[in-house]
């Protein structure tokens, strides 16, 4: 008999819309349930990339737009297939940022947008996407230590917004837009449920690439 796979849950948003706390609480309630969870977070930093990703986040080393666009998305290749076989043997993975943002950030910059998508085709497939959408971009900004990486500037993040905003509309079978303004305990319920409905359907599905 083979085995259901594991469902594949993606966080998007702008930074600092609490993503982190909200993949962790969703963590906690999907293995409390006794459901086999694992969360990651990408970029993944530990590895010889995700190290030069770090670099460049926190501004101690330049790179060419084009260059770290394709460092982020070789970090998600190198984790991808890890991933797949635990999600096959049953294994739900909630994942904090994905190739969403890779695009969201390079097209803010000026790249074109089907160039940016292009490296990460192939990948999984997620069967949702949570996306956390701040009702008001200043409330997020006055959040403590705002500013300190590179990207976390009010008027970028107002362009990685509208990317993310045609993704949400554009993909909208499985795209799913939350208000991150709202207290963290209604936000997780909101989240919840939906999670609780997309884990119904996805044993029955086969695992789908990314186009
Ligand atoms: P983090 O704060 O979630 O660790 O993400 C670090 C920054 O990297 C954040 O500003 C978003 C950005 N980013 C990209 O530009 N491209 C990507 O592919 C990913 C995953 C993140």
């Amino acid at each position: 008999m083979s085995l259901s796979r594991g469902a594949f849950i993606v966080f998007e948003g702008l930074d600092r819309t609490g993503k982190t706390s909200q993949t962790r609480r969703l963590y906690n309630r999907l293995t409390e349930k006794g459901i086999k969870a694992k969360l990651i977070h990408f970029p993944e930093r530990s590895s010889a990339i995700g190290q030069v990703i770090n670099a460049y986040l926190t501004n101690a080393q330049d790179l060419p737009d084009e260059v770290i666009h394709l460092m982020f998305s070789a970090n998600r290749w190198e984790h991808i297939n890890g991933i797949r076989q635990e999600m096959l043997a049953g294994t739900t993975f909630i994942c904090d940022r994905y190739a969403y943002s890779g695009a969201a950030y390079s097209v803010a910059k000026g790249l074109h947008f089907d160039w940016c998508c292009s490296p990460d085709r192939g990948l999984i497939k997620p069967d949702a996407v949570i996306y956390l959408k701040a009702s008001s971009d200043e409330a997020i900004a006055s959040r403590g230590n705002y500013g300190g990486e590179r990207y976390e500037k009010l008027e970028f993040q107002r362009k990685v917004g509208v990317v993310f905003d045609q993704f949400c509309e554009k993909e909208s079978s499985y795209w799913h837009q939350f208000d991150a303004c709202q207290s963290e305990e209604n936000l997780h319920a909101e989240i919840a449920a939906i999670v609780d409905e997309v884990l119904k359907e996805t044993p029955s599905q086969s695992l789908a690439k990314l186009t």
